[in-house]
């Protein structure tokens, strides 16, 4: 009886002592400690040993196709010390990916304010680790005539398959597409969630129906493949003197926990100011042919379906060829054509004051503004949010309008600031609310311009998304702020550079 006492007390300590999901905080930082740690204990295996003991605590990689395109474990098993024990449950918390029909699980905030799943980021690490990223498509007679019927081009070999871009994105982009196209989801992709807090993230919420690829999926398969391909590609160019110098800013860092901690907060990798998350999607665009990726989508079906010998109802190669042109064209549209948006929630917005009036869509203008004040640019997810903030309080209590008049702020940290948003009408174009957007880039723009980067994001990705996604017009039209009220906005600088633009309009 004492000794059952006694173990049950023991059974307790342990229960108190494990991490559970309510006293974890779910930030990329608390995962990059928590794994150097683990890199501590580890001191003398590889890399590639500490990413497939990430694979299998997080449940990541377990079924036979990840296995197939990824290659079984290859490190020897890890003697982990017992005190790693609380590092290894910690890790299973925060990595299980799990879609629920309003949270998300196994996913954490980074610092640039958006939020990634882990299992693709991993899966992407594994596949540049393991260099060899082509794979042979096995000898199976249903594979291998799929194959011969497929016209590849450029670099794609038509008898293997890039497992840098099955594992992370292509099977499960192509799923998510079949599944909605039987009408098993409501949606084919997304959507973006919040957190419950920002500086202690417990609970991600989704913002609308769950689809397989959401927000912080695809976010994570970006920067599983962009961090796996600057991987595979530095250990290409590397000479063995070079190793030596592993860890320093040159190279390829020596350490994961490395490598994230660059890539996440605002340093850059190797201090490339632009090999950092906020640019996920224009540098996965950089090393991407959508024409590839759209083959490995078709190649990682078959594949699939052939490994788990799974059927799918009528999937004939035309339609599946159909499919994957499909999911990666409003992939591409969606993901990498539009800017991403930090949604109100995230930069911790007041709620809107009566009652928002819709807008009759699509409209016909952007209005192009700076902000004066703040006049500093923000470069970080702090310092932005800190601004849309100010700037709603000034709106709503010291013009004693309903929120903050924009609708969309651009930062200088690779995020466009989601005010109004697409459907309310704003107020930032006193008379002209109605006919079009109001875009506000953050900084006082009278001699200076805004990076070239906020321009782009502006110039290109917004006109067309807004245009694709049926809120602008074709044929809509540019102006500055002065150029219908009296005004010195948006500044004489930024205005002469809108005047350069397409779809500019003289007044
Ligand atoms: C899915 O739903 C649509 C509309 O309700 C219907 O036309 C279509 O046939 C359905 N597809 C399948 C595969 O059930
Ligand atoms: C594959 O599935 C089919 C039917 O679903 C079954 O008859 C067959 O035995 C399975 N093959 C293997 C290798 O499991
Ligand atoms: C904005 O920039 C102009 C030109 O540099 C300067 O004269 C003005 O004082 C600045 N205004 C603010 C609020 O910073």
């Amino acid at each position: 009886m004492a000794a059952s006492t006694i173990r049950n007390l023991l059974l307790c300590v342990c229960i108190l002592a494990k991490p559970t999901r309510g006293t974890v905080t779910f930030h990329m930082n608390n995962f990059i400690d928590v794994l150097e740690e683990l890199e501590t204990h580890l001191a003398a295996s590889s890399m590639l040993a500490v990413i497939e003991l990430l694979q299998e605590l997080g449940d990541c990689a377990s079924d036979d196709f990840h296995r197939y395109v990824l290659g079984r474990p290859s490190a020897p098993e890890l003697n982990l010390p017992s005190q790693a024990k609380e590092q290894k449950s910690l890790i299973r918390l925060l990595m299980k990916h799990e879609v629920g029909p309003s949270t998300e699980n196994g996913v954490v905030l980074v610092p640039d304010g958006t939020t990634v799943a882990l299992c693709p980021l991993i899966s992407g690490l594994e596949a540049g680790l393991k260099r060899n990223r082509d794979v042979p498509l096995p000898d199976v007679k249903e594979v291998v005539d799929h194959f011969e019927s497929l016209t590849l081009k450029d670099g794609v070999s038509s008898s293997t398959v890039d497992n840098l871009y099955s594992a992370t994105i292509a099977k499960d982009l192509g799923l998510a597409f079949f599944e909605f196209q039987e009408n098993k989801t409501q949606t084919a992709m997304g959507p973006d969630g919040c957190w419950d807090d920002v500086s202690m993230p417990r609970v991600f919420t989704l913002l609308g129906d769950p689809s397989p690829v959401t927000n912080a999926f695809v976010n994570g398969a970006l920067d599983g493949i962009i961090l796996g391909h600057y991987i595979s590609e530095g250990s290409k160019v590397r000479t063995p003197r070079r190793i030596s110098t592993l860890g320093s800013k040159v190279g390829t860092p020596s350490r994961i926990s490395t490598l994230l901690k660059d890539y996440y907060n605002n340093d850059g990798v190797a201090a490339d100011m632009t090999l950092r998350s906020n640019f996920r999607r224009k540098n996965f665009l950089k090393i991407t042919s959508l024409e590839k990726l759209e083959k490995t989508v078709k190649i990682s079906l078959i594949l699939y379906r052939t490994i788990m010998n799974i059927s799918f109802p009528g999937s004939e190669d035309k339609e599946e060829g159909n499919l994957a042109s499909n999911a990666v064209q409003e992939f591409h549209q969606f993901f990498l054509e539009c800017p991403a948006i930090i949604p109100r929630c995230m930069w911790g917005a007041r709620p809107f004051k009566g009652t928002p009036t819709l807008l009759t869509l699509p409209l016909e203008f952007l209005y192009i503004h700076h902000t004066y004040e703040p006049s500093r640019p923000c470069t970080t997810f702090p310092a932005c949010s800190a601004d849309m903030r100010s700037m709603q309080q000034f709106h709503q209590k010291d013009r004693g309008w309903s929120d903050i008049g924009y609708s969309f702020v651009v930062g200088s940290d690779g995020y466009l600031y989601e005010g109004r948003g697409w459907y309310w009408l704003g107020a930032h174009t006193r008379g002209h609310n109605t006919r079009g957007y109001g875009v506000s880039f953050i900084g006082n723009y009278t001699a200076t311009l805004p990076e070239a980067f906020s321009l782009e994001l502006v110039r290109d990705n917004f006109q067309k998304c807004a245009v694709r996604g049926g809120k602008l017009i074709s044929t809509f039209s540019i102006q500055g702020h002065r150029q219908v009220v009296a005004t010195s906005c948006p500044g004489d600088a930024l205005f002469a550079e809108i005047k350069t633009w397409n779809r500019f309009k003289e007044t």
